[in-house]
């Protein structure tokens, strides 16, 4: 079954708000005429509802970079997926590194926030990966697994289908250090198999997995080319205008 590659930028604590609209209506422009993939931005939430107006006009999708896990309530500099999804956002980044790793984020949280976002309708992007630390002793597999079912504990199958799981290595994110392809494949084809397990073959089968970590214009199609990689999250090159033109169009 055919799925369609996903190109999402997570633009982190990023750009002004007048850069935030330049570059989301950069990317609008990058995908005009493209039909056969998706591309999504994750713009900082403070800008989030003004680039939502400068790419209204654009098959671009909004992403937020987080997502509380109630609809209201007393929870100090949370976002509601309901308020998110108001002002035009249809997709939540979950589980990255820097909120696991910066700010202690546990899989029971990411798991709370994933439930949620598929409770409010936003479809997440569950974000898993090994420290460098894990790959060197040989627990790559063991770490990717945990957060994966944690991750999902209480997914039905129906809901999996909203699911975009995110491979990111720690290592590789931010540092210029990308897993090569074999080694992101390798990861990639044990979580569609661990899907596959906790779900079943089929599923498992459309289910899009990204690669993230130092994705740039020079790797992406080799990374792209891989029967696992369906897409890419993509972090520093997603700030720069031709640089993300050009991931856009991996070949
Ligand atoms: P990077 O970031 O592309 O700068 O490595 C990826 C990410 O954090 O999602």
């Amino acid at each position: 079954m055919a799925r369609t590659p996903l190109i999402a930028g997570n633009w982190k604590m990023y750009l002004s708000l007048a850069e935030s609209v330049a570059l989301g209506q950069a990317v609008a422009a990058s995908c005009a005429g493209l039909t056969d993939r998706e591309v999504m931005i994750a713009p900082t939430c403070a800008v989030l509802s003004t680039v939502a107006g400068a790419i209204a006009d654009s098959p671009v999708i909004l992403a937020a970079q987080n997502v509380a896990w109630e609809q209201e309530g007393a929870f100090t500099g949370e976002s509601s997926p309901v308020t998110l999804k108001d002002i035009g956002v249809s997709m939540a980044i979950l589980g990255h590194s820097e909120r696991r790793h910066v700010f202690y984020e546990t899989d029971e949280m990411v798991n709370q926030r994933l439930l949620g976002a598929l409770d409010f309708g936003l479809k997440p992007i569950l974000c898993v990966g090994e420290l460098l630390e894990d790959r060197e002793q040989g627990q790559t597999f063991e770490v990717v697994q945990k957060q994966l079912s944690k991750g999902l504990q209480g997914v039905t199958a129906k809901q999996l289908e909203q699911v975009v799981v995110a491979y990111e290595p720690v290592w590789a994110i931010g540092t210029g250090k990308t897993a090569s392809k074999e080694q992101a494949q390798e990861v990639h084809a044990f979580i569609r198999g661990k899907l596959a397990t906790l779900y079943e073959k089929k599923l498992a089968e459309k289910i899009r997995i990204l690669y993230g970590g130092s994705v740039k214009p020079e790797n992406v199609d080799s990374l792209m080319a891989q029967s696992d990689i369906d897409g890419a999250l993509v972090g520093g090159a997603a700030l720069n205008p031709d640089s993300f033109d050009r991931i856009i169009h991996f070949i």
